[in-house]
């Protein structure tokens, strides 16, 4: 007799979206961008590919779509360490370039292959700056063109829609920092390596946790106006990076932005019918700015589903309260990031959307 065999269904590994399969996958892809690149004893970072690439006078990332959301995050790592950054969308970028006076250039792009993104990297190029590709594929046209490369080693990612690689660009963008701007502050740096020690199991953590309340929780919300998602400091770029995730699998109107920027217009569209999904991880400036945040949208009778690491009380604040592990602080947004496209998922599995090729949509852009 003959078996049914369907390679796409073998692919899946069980899954029933490639989609779903690389969310589950990123354990075993953030153990794979870290291995050997973290000293947990010494908390010594090292990156190997990018050799003796030297602490870099300024930094410009150029990027699209999701791994403009990287960028992002990168820039704000960056500054953080005190080296002036600032991430572009690569298609204003290679509209309009900006000086690059040593500056060192990365382009985040999972493929390599995102034609606005290589024309960035050209234009800085051709304008005399060091540029470094942040890619996923070994021997793409951005690891041959640019003057470095570090991988961020995830694995092939089949779904247009990216998951796993975003979680590995923010690591990989971390691990970057650590090595190149080391010493800053040594106290800080021991926690981060600890946290991305533990980021695996925590990731895996809120892959087995959540799935029944999200379920419920889109079954409640769908049919909706808009969605929209909001957070500060590290947790604006994955409020953007959340919203992206859900508008191209679901179809249906999200929008993320920085909180404190709701009530400069998007206010005006919040009402009983538009879900808002908060982020707060941390007991900082920018958790505390955010329940304000909150606030707004309550008194405008949105429903607000927090997503938490808990370290805050936002019960009195939400609707509805999704929990994260608790860790430091950059790796928190991490773990909200993931709860987010988990949530994406359910709910265009939900409307019963072409999870994995999104009409209209590519895995990669090759055309500006
Ligand atoms: C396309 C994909 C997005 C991706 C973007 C950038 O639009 O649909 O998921 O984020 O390209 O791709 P890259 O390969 O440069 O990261």
């Amino acid at each position: 007799h003959t078996v049914e065999w369907d390679a796409e269904q073998t692919g899946k590994s069980g899954y029933e979206h490639f989609m779903l399969k690389e969310i589950h996958e990123q354990p075993t892809a953030l153990r794979q961008c870290l291995s050997g690149r973290l000293d947990r004893l010494s908390g010594d970072v090292t990156v190997e590919d990018i050799g003796d690439l030297e602490t870099p006078v300024r930094v410009q990332l150029v990027a699209c779509g999701t791994s403009y959301h990287a960028a992002l995050y990168g820039a704000q790592r960056f500054r953080e360490v005190g080296i002036p950054a600032q991430a572009f969308l690569a298609s204003e970028y290679a509209t309009a370039p900006p000086p690059v006076d040593e500056s060192l250039v990365i382009g985040v792009t999972q493929s390599g292959e995102t034609a606005d993104t290589l024309s960035a990297l050209r234009a800085a190029k051709g304008r005399g700056a060091e540029t470094l590709a942040v890619t996923n594929v070994v021997g793409s046209t951005a690891a041959r063109e640019c003057d470095h490369v570090m991988y961020i080693r995830s694995g092939p990612e089949i779904g247009v829609a990216a998951t796993k690689t975003f979680s590995s660009q923010l690591v990989s963008l971390s691990l970057l920092i650590e090595s190149v701007a080391p010493g800053v502050d040594s106290e800080r740096t021991r926690a981060l390596v600890e946290s991305l020690w533990r980021l695996a199991g925590n990731v895996q953590s809120v892959l087995d946790n959540s799935l029944d309340d999200i379920e419920e929780l889109v079954d409640e919300l769908s049919g909706s106006d808009a969605y929209f998602f909001i957070g500060r400091g590290y947790n604006a770029p994955v409020a953007l990076e959340g919203a992206l995730k859900f508008k191209e699998i679901t179809y249906e109107h999200a929008e993320g932005f920085p909180a404190g920027e709701l009530k400069h217009g998007p206010l005006a569209l919040v009402t009983e019918n538009t879900p808002v999904f908060a982020l707060v991880t941390g007991d900082d400036a920018a958790a505390r700015k955010t329940l304000g945040n909150i606030k707004e949208v309550q008194a405008r009778g949105a429903p607000v589903v927090v997503v938490t690491d808990g370290v805050l009380e936002v019960e009195r604040f939400a609707d509805v309260v999704l929990r994260v592990p608790e860790t430091d602080g950059l790796v928190g947004p991490l773990l909200v990031n993931v709860q987010l496209q988990l949530i994406a998922y359910e709910m265009a599995a939900h409307l019963n959307r072409e999870i994995d090729k999104p009409r209209n949509l590519a895995k990669s852009v090759t055309v500006e």
